[in-house]
């Protein structure tokens, strides 16, 4: 392990008014994106449509690194350059998800954990050479009022661990990842609750297992009221209870927390992180490595068709600049995303 190293790509990864974005979509997930812009998903779409996220004028002023599909890590461009190349090449650094995804858990109805342990090892071996700097694992956490159980929280902080510890050994920065879902009808206090529970689960096993918290970042759920919960919350009541649930859960040693978006418009999720930032400054970079909020405006400009490509990387563009803004808490909701 080269302890330097990873803990230099973590610093990059959140290096003043830079974020990532979240471009993993498994195979499943891609289609019903492409679904809802009635887009075939075919490996030439999937391709066509990453290359023109990926080859953005001026986006890396916003965008420091991007979680690639194992698929797209392997990929050409449409000139024949592989896509991770294209990114580095642009000073982003490509990164890489390595789990294979939540199934459902014994004994734990309604509840999941996330595999993909067996044979890591030498998938992240091989995720090296083609490139990847960086991996992430996403544990997903239901929640209502009897759940998660603690089994549930216990088992995926475990597997969390486990694979941060190593992602270290193969000089990949690990993105720990635990999401409590903001499906469900609970309100924000219960959603701190859970999140703060969660947390510190993770972070005892990550200390058990030995994992050096200064080369990872977290990627969390903001603390919000969930979707069927009737309950509205500011951009400063979340910013108030996401900060309350770190402060008292994430080891300073972290040099950064990389929200995920998690069902938020993009206008929320750049609201919510701009309040944050604007709260002063805290231990840890405070950045973003959205998925649908940064690519929900850039989907609905593309529509599949290479005619709108320039307005589709206008679209990105925008909103990239927009959370760059948020990242240091000056973000002018005048300046609107779509
Ligand atoms: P969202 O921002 O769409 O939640 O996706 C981020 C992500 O990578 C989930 O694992």
């Amino acid at each position: 392990m080269n302890f330097e190293k990873l803990c230099q790509t973590a610093r990059d990864l959140v290096a003043p008014g830079k974020g990532i974005l979240a471009a993993d979509e498994s195979s499943g997930t891609i289609q019903k994106r492409f679904d809802s812009i009635s887009v075939p998903s075919t490996a030439d779409n999937r391709r066509d449509y990453r290359e023109l996220l990926f080859t953005t004028p001026g986006v890396e002023e916003a965008i420091s690194g991007v979680i690639l599909y194992d698929e797209t890590l392997r990929q050409e461009s449409s000139s024949g350059k592989r896509l991770a190349a294209v990114l580095a090449d642009r000073n982003i650094i490509p990164g890489i998800k390595v789990d294979a995804g939540a199934k459902p858990l014994a004994g734990c109805p309604g509840e999941s954990v996330t595999e993909g342990l067996d044979g890591l090892a030498d998938r992240l071996a091989e995720y090296v050479n083609l490139g990847a700097r960086f991996a992430k694992w996403r544990a997903v956490i239901d929640i209502s009022d009897t759940l998660p159980s603690a089994h549930c929280i216990e088992v995926n902080a475990h597997a969390l661990a486990r694979y941060a510890a190593l992602c270290q050994e193969y000089d990949l920065v690990p993105i720990v990842e635990p999401e409590v879902l903001m499906d469900g009808d609970n309100g924000i206090e219960r959603c701190e609750e859970v999140t703060t529970d969660v947390l510190h689960a993770t972070y005892h096993q990550l200390h058990l297992q030995g994992v050096k918290l200064e080369g990872t970042l977290l990627k969390p759920n903001m603390v919000l009221p969930a979707k069927q919960s009737g309950e509205t919350a500011t951009p400063e009541e979340v910013a108030e209870a996401s900060l309350r649930a770190y402060y008292r859960a994430v080891p300073a040693a972290v040099p950064g927390i990389v929200f995920l978006s998690g069902g938020q418009s993009p206008e929320e999720a750049t609201l919510n992180l701009n309040a944050m930032n604007a709260l002063g400054s805290h231990p840890w970079e405070l950045s973003f490595s959205y998925g649908r909020a940064l690519q929900q405006p850039v989907l609905q400009a593309w529509l599949g068709e290479a005619d709108n490509s320039l307005m589709a990387q206008e679209a990105f563009h925008t909103v990239a600049m927009a959370n760059h803004q948020a990242r240091y808490g000056t973000y002018e909701p005048a300046l609107a995303v779509a």
